[in-house]
């Protein structure tokens, strides 16, 4: 075995041509998701303020803004809407007139290359703001499930490639998967928010997406921060009802669960790069407190190197314009 001096680690450093032919983890364009919410009305583009440089689109404008996205490279969006009102049991998320079926429609006819992905969760379309049915105060589960199916159902009966359901009740996977074999639409694909924590780093997007529970937590449902065997159980249940694309999220704290997920399961793997994430970056890069450009792919690598497949991240328009020029 040779050690120093034979032995020289920073020989493979030497050059940025070495560092690239002995760069052990790939970030492309084509791994990335980009979020996009969507609000009613037309001609609407308008600013999210903890999340600089993101917009929530009315459908109509929403075409151009995915055409970029394509152009740039990135192949999937994921939309989450902002409805018109909202009710006890969240009956905006299944309508097939809702913001979001209507905007898959859109994109699908106007875009069909683009991958269209829908969050399906109760959350942004309850008034209590909780991602499922609440009976006596609590946030119920079985009753829930019919509700999210319903989503689901619409979302892909509107054209969306995918559904990724994000409310974290048990079963919902297996439900959805029948609800939407009963009715042909076996070829829609499910990623399953598999491992979700209850995260103070979803603190911009429900401001962008005005979903803030109006009493109490998730801590009932979504999962607890300190723990990574649960996430197996969580990923491993979803895999059983039929996901066929797992994800963990939030993703940066988090790479441990993303690396034991990785060596377990053979499942196409998603991180999520959640609001807050961005958030903390813009806000350091605006103070020049650190490189954003740098900082935004050093942390995407890192979720890629920790096992992730797909991200979805608000930087992704960013990093597929700085991937280009690498
Ligand atoms: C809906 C949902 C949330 C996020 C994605 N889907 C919010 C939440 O669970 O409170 C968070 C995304 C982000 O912070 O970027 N349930």
């Amino acid at each position: 075995m040779a050690s120093f001096p034979e032995q020289r680690l920073r020989r493979l450093r030497q050059t940025e041509g070495l560092r690239r032919l002995f760069s052990e983890t790939g970030l492309h364009v084509s791994d990335l998701i980009y979020p996009l919410f969507i609000v009613p009305g037309r001609n609407v583009k308008s600013g999210i303020e903890s999340m600089p440089g993101t917009f929530r689109f009315s459908s109509d404008l929403v075409i151009k803004e995915a055409d970029e996205i394509l152009n740039l490279g990135i192949p999937a969006v994921i939309l989450f809407g902002l409805p018109e009102f909202k009710d006890e049991i969240g009956s905006s998320a299944y309508s097939p007139k809702g913001v979001v079926q209507q905007a898959v429609r859109k994109l699908k006819k106007s875009i069909p290359e683009l991958i269209v992905i829908t969050d399906v969760c109760l959350c942004q379309y309850t008034d209590h703001g909780h991602c499922g049915t609440v009976k006596d105060g609590r946030v119920d589960n079985d009753t829930t499930l019919d509700l999210l199916a319903k989503t689901a159902i619409s979302h892909a009966e509107a054209g969306a490639d995918i559904v990724a359901p994000s409310d974290m009740m048990d079963g919902r996977v297996g439900v959805i998967r029948k609800t939407l074999d009963a009715i042909g639409l076996y070829n829609t694909i499910i990623m399953s928010y598999s491992a979700k924590y209850a995260s103070a780093f979803y603190g911009p997007f429900r401001e962008a997406a005005e979903s803030a529970p109006q009493f109490g937590d998730r801590r009932s449902y979504q999962m607890n921060p300190a723990n990574a065997r649960e996430a197996l159980r969580e990923i491993e249940q979803d895999i059983a009802e039929g996901a066929d694309v797992v994800m963990v999220k939030p993703a940066l704290a988090y790479l441990d669960v993303i690396r034991r997920a990785r060596d377990i399961f053979n499942h196409p793997l998603a991180a999520y790069s959640v609001s807050g994430e961005y958030a903390m970056i813009k806000a350091a890069a605006k103070e020049g407190w650190l490189d954003e450009r740098q900082a935004v792919l050093e942390m995407l690598s890192a979720v890629k190197r920790a096992g992730a497949d797909l991200i979805v991240s608000y930087h992704a328009k960013e990093a597929a314009c700085w991937l280009k020029r690498e």
